[in-house]
């Protein structure tokens, strides 16, 4: 059987599996190849490290070069992450003539053009399977298996841990603090979650799916986003009341030639399939003109889930399938397919609006005339009796000082304003406001009738119909400035 010779860029939790697959699975793999495949060399930055499974010594190269001048290895796997080496190495192994096979978004939704056009001119092929939604074959599924279709629309999940902490919320009644914690015991996220939960990972996954979807040239950091680091308990609990879940989504819309991509939490009916997506799984919804509504869900991360992408992709390589279906697709090109980023502020959408105000009649009507004015009509409006302050805190996962500067230095919140119930019930508590002077100190001395005046804050929850989401948020920076609104308005799109 012929050889096909194998360099792999990082042997950590994916690296470590694909390593596994080859070296455990050969017979299996090379009989699905129809070429015997040949780990040759590993490339790591620290060879004294212990790795998941053995690796023989002389299987780690000292350097790229070596890896890049062996005339047997056809197929080089970058699965290092980042993207300045990343980028360096791959286009080095472009450049003697390699196949590439990567796993990383970042390093694909950021120098796509580049990589792509130094493919093709040096004849290689770049697979990147897993580099969407891990296990889940997707990419294959948009470039191959959708072809007959002109796709109009994809959802996503596409980070796990924004979806564990999402779930643990709404199923469990877990703050966002106490979700993200889990998570974090649990291995799904890391110590600095930032790139999950803001958004970025997800965004850098839509830039690549939008490539394939719509032959749009979008950069990943580039793409309009909102990380669930805001999303409060009190509206997980707000939209379950409504019918809806929550859920962190990346979406791509085409619409009169222009495509809309964002990433941003998202009202979902909970009849929907993708509101039925729990923990750390990824699911992705693909609407095409001719096939309609398809969804695809599985294991969106982890070292075994991924490695089978990878090695698939090393399999089609050998069988010549990648390099046919990479011609064909003709990806990122400078000209791309033709359409533009249709701006945020041109998308329509239904909001959800939650806005804390002063317990006073004629609130709703302030904030309705605002909506009003930029002809945003509103379908429904829940107002609870009040808001329970610890309860409201912990979710925010703030101190009340850190709150209060929020709200505004004029006030500090003050436990002794608190006036019994509960958050979820028809009761009503709430965070009320004193002076400046007042810090968390209060949170432990209740009490002190002397306070002057306890002005009662309520949440109030407003569904609008359809409205441009330019009208929307400029309605939301005066809403914010009406007098007897506190704090910031939380809005989240409502997908109907
Ligand atoms: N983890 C997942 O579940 C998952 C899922 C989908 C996609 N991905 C993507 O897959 C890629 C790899 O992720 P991972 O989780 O496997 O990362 P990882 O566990 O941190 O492993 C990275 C590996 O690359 C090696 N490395 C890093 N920089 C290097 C350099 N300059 N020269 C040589 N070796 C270098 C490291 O060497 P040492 O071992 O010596 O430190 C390590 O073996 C990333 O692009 C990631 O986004 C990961």
């Amino acid at each position: 059987m012929e050889l096909m010779g194998v360099g792999l860029l990082g042997c950590g939790t994916v690296g470590s599996g694909v390593a596994e697959l080859l070296l455990q699975y050969a017979d299996r793999l090379s009989k699905r190849a129809k070429r015997r495949l040949e780990l040759k060399y590993i490339l790591v930055r620290d060879r004294s490290r212990k790795r998941p499974i053995p690796i023989p010594e002389k299987l780690f190269a000292s350097d790229i070069a070596t890896i890049i001048n062996d005339k047997q290895i056809e197929v080089v796997i970058e699965l290092m992450g980042g993207v300045t080496e990343a980028r360096h190495y791959v286009l080095a192994a472009i450049q003697q003539g390699k196949h590439i096979v990567t796993a990383n978004k970042a390093l694909i939704a950021e120098c796509g053009i580049e990589l792509f056009e130094a493919a093709r001119q040096h004849g290689v092929t770049i697979c990147f399977e897993a580099s969407v939604a891990g296990g889940v074959p997707i990419i294959g599924t948009l470039a191959q298996s959708m072809s007959a279709n002109q796709l109009t629309g994809i959802q996503g999940i596409l980070n796990g841990t924004s979806n564990f902490i999402l779930s643990s919320m709404s199923d469990e009644g877990k703050t966002y603090g106490e979700a993200l914690q889990e998570a974090q015991r649990m291995g799904y996220a890391e110590a600095d979650p930032r790139l999950d939960v803001d958004g970025s990972d997800a965004a850098h996954k839509l830039a690549i799916l939008a490539q394939i979807a719509f032959g749009i040239n979008v950069n990943g950091n580039s793409i309009e986003r909102m990380g669930i680091d805001k999303v409060h308990a009190m509206d997980i609990r707000f939209a379950s009341e409504l019918g809806y879940t929550i859920k962190m989504l990346a979406e791509g819309w085409l619409t009169e030639g222009e495509v809309a991509l964002h990433v941003a939490p998202v009202l979902l009916r909970k009849t929907e399939m993708l509101a039925q997506v729990r923990g750390v799984n990824n699911a992705i919804q693909v609407i095409g003109d001719v096939v309609g509504d398809t969804l695809y869900q599985g294991p969106g991360a982890g070292r075994m889930p991924t490695a089978s992408a990878v090695v698939a992709d090393l399999i089609d390589l050998a069988i010549g399938r990648a390099q046919k279906t990479f011609d064909a697709a003709n990806l990122w090109t400078p000209a791309g397919r033709g359409y533009s980023q249709r701006p945020a502020s041109k998308v329509h959408s239904r909001f959800y609006l939650r806005v804390l105000v002063e317990d006073r009649p004629g609130m709703l009507a302030d904030v309705a005339r605002v909506l009003a004015d930029r002809s945003i009509s509103i379908a429904s409006v829940i107002q609870h009796e009040a808001v329970d302050f610890e309860a409201y805190l912990k979710g925010m996962n703030k101190t009340s000082a850190q709150l209060t500067t929020e709200i505004g230095n004029k006030t500090t919140i003050n436990r002794s304003n608190i006036r019994g119930g509960s958050f979820a019930g028809t009761g009503t508590i709430l965070p009320s406001l004193i002076q400046p002077s007042n810090s968390d100190a209060n949170l432990s001395h209740p009490t002190d009738s002397n306070h002057e005046h306890f002005n009662d804050i309520v949440p109030l929850v407003i569904m609008t119909h359809y409205a441009p989401t330019g009208n929307f948020r400029d309605s939301v920076s005066l809403i914010d400035h009406l007098p007897g609104v506190k704090g910031a308005a939380v809005y989240y799109s409502v997908d109907d």
